[in-house]
């Protein structure tokens, strides 16, 4: 099914990526995830003036669906210009919420990605 496929997801992760409140910054994250009935929830960065209210990509996704109701979850891809890995703390929540699916990183801007494993993000985590 083409909708499960990394690249579906990174596209998907790409439209988020542009829903992103990143003034401050100006480093626009976007994020989907995929739940075990092929339903995805997207997250994105959104900044706020108290800087610390910030909240990331990956958190917005993961919360926003276990708020809706979702617990199972197969595959989440995360884009950002840089490719970059996602935060300590959304590692801990990847961890804890998703467990061992995998993490799909990448630009959002060719078709290459990066898969990995919370098992290599986050060794020997809490918990
Ligand atoms: N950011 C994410 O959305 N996900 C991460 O894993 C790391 C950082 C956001 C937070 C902030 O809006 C911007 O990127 C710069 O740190």
């Amino acid at each position: 099914l083409g909708y499960m496929e990394p690249s579906y997801l990174i596209e998907q992760a790409v439209v988020a990526q542009n829903r992103a409140r990143a003034k401050y910054s100006k480093f626009y994250v976007g994020c989907s995830l995929l739940a075990e009935n092929n339903e995805i929830f997207l997250g994105c960065n959104i900044e706020s003036a108290a800087y610390p209210s910030t909240m990331c990509a990956e958190r917005v996704a993961i919360y926003s669906a276990i708020a809706q109701g979702t617990t199972n979850f197969k595959a989440i891809a995360i884009v950002s210009k840089l490719s970059a890995k996602p935060c300590g703390p959304c590692r801990q929540i990847i961890h804890e919420y998703l467990g061992d699916v995998p993490i799909y990183i990448s630009n959002g801007q060719d078709n290459n990605y990066e898969t990995h494993s919370i098992k290599d993000l986050l060794p020997y985590p809490f918990g």
